[in-house]
């Protein structure tokens, strides 16, 4: 099983960025963790800052991976390309949205999310365990 974990902006800065929201794991920590608890699964572990670069990413998926976890980061609440990207793969590409923080006990502009409808499930809440939440949870999805 190949899975497509993508990362969007700033989150290149996890570790340091506001560590009392998103917690003092790095990406590099979060990936770590991931394989080590499914080794069996091939991760392809991405970040960008640039939306049209994720657009690109999850439009080369068909055929190559078995499901996408997505943190959209600040462009879940703004962008529909990325809505209509993972909803153009969705058929055989299966997404799981993830979010370091709970967004509903924050700002209200980042309740909504726009890419949430093109994704099976969302986890958020739980740092940088989520991701590894959100991957069982895939894999689950997948194998059924
Ligand atoms: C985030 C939540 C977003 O609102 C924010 O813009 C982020 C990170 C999260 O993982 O909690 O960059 O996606």
């Amino acid at each position: 099983m190949k899975i497509l974990v993508l990362n969007g902006p700033n989150l290149n800065l996890l570790g340091t960025r506001e560590p009392d929201i998103y917690g003092y794991e790095t990406l590099a920590d979060i990936e770590t963790e991931m394989k080590a608890v499914f080794p069996e699964v091939e991760l392809d572990f991405r970040q960008s800052n640039a939306e049209a670069e994720l657009i690109t990413w999850i439009g080369e998926s068909r055929g190559i991976f078995d499901g996408i976890i997505i943190n959209p980061a600040a462009l879940t609440h703004t962008s529909l390309g990325l809505c209509d990207a993972l909803k153009a793969v969705g058929d055989i590409v299966p997404s799981v949205e993830i979010h370091l923080s709970n967004t509903h006990t924050r700002e209200e502009i980042r309740h909504k999310s726009l890419t949430a409808p093109a994704c099976i499930g969302q986890i958020m809440g739980f740092q940088g365990f989520g991701y590894t939440l959100a991957l069982r949870a895939l894999v689950h999805a997948i194998s059924k």
